[in-house]
């Protein structure tokens, strides 16, 4: 199986010290950098623009992989990807133009994901997913970090990963929410290829004994 990559969700990160947690994921080994966008209207949470996702840029090589939980995405596409953004990923249930904003993100010269609520039907990834690089899949409701995982998201990571294997084998699959070393090794035999994880890398202790902690499950 190949490699699980992690992205931490700077979300659950002490904000007051934003550079230093990055680095500190980063010595962790962590693969990606995943930034929760909220706009307090998709999402009944408020987080950050395309000016943290700027200055994370400065201080992180890292891919920056930009989950956006906002409406009408295709308005800010083009601040993120000049901010620094490498993935850019819309919600189906936040644009009637889903492919029209999957389409702009790839103009743009980055990576184009679309994103699914837990209630949302898998068979809305199908139209667009021959044209993803990325299927995300929230196993909670977005808004906030540290909730538990929904566990019926497993046998919709088993399907979707199944379908990127007919349409578009090159589609990584994301997971996102309550990702935790008890349930990391299941997600990941489901066909996860990306996991995010907030509470779980940057809640109670360093973020790389928490790392090592995640990904001694996955490998166990
Ligand atoms: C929720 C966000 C997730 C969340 C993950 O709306 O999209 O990325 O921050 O945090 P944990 O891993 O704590 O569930
Ligand atoms: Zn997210």
């Amino acid at each position: 199986m190949p490699k699980l990559l992690v992205a931490p969700s700077i979300l659950t990160a002490d904000f007051a010290r934003l550079g230093e947690q990055i680095r500190e994921a980063e010595a962790a080994g962590v693969d990606w950098i995943h930034l929760d966008v909220m706009d307090g209207r998709f999402v009944p949470n408020l987080t950050f623009g395309p000016l943290v996702v700027e200055a994370i840029r400065k201080v992180s090589r890292l891919p920056l992989d930009v989950h956006l939980m906002i409406v009408e995405p295709e308005r800010y596409l083009k601040d993120f990807a000049q901010a620094g953004a490498d993935w850019i990923t819309v919600h189906f249930e936040a644009t009637p133009h889903a492919h029209r904003a999957v389409q702009q993100i790839k103009e743009l010269g980055k990576k184009a994901g679309l994103a699914l609520n837990p209630a949302t039907p898998l068979e809305a990834m199908l139209p667009l997913l021959p044209e993803l690089d990325l299927a995300l899949l929230m196993s909670v409701n977005p808004g906030f970090g540290g909730q538990k995982y929904i566990p019926g998201s497993t046998e919709r990571i088993r399907r979707l990963a199944v379908l990127r294997e007919h349409l578009n084998p090159a589609c990584l699959v994301e997971v996102d929410g309550g990702i935790k070393p008890e349930n990391v090794a299941e997600v990941y035999r489901a066909g996860a290829d990306v996991v995010v994880a907030g509470s779980a890398l940057f809640n109670n202790r360093p973020v790389a004994e928490n790392m090592e902690k995640l990904l001694g499950e996955v490998y166990a």
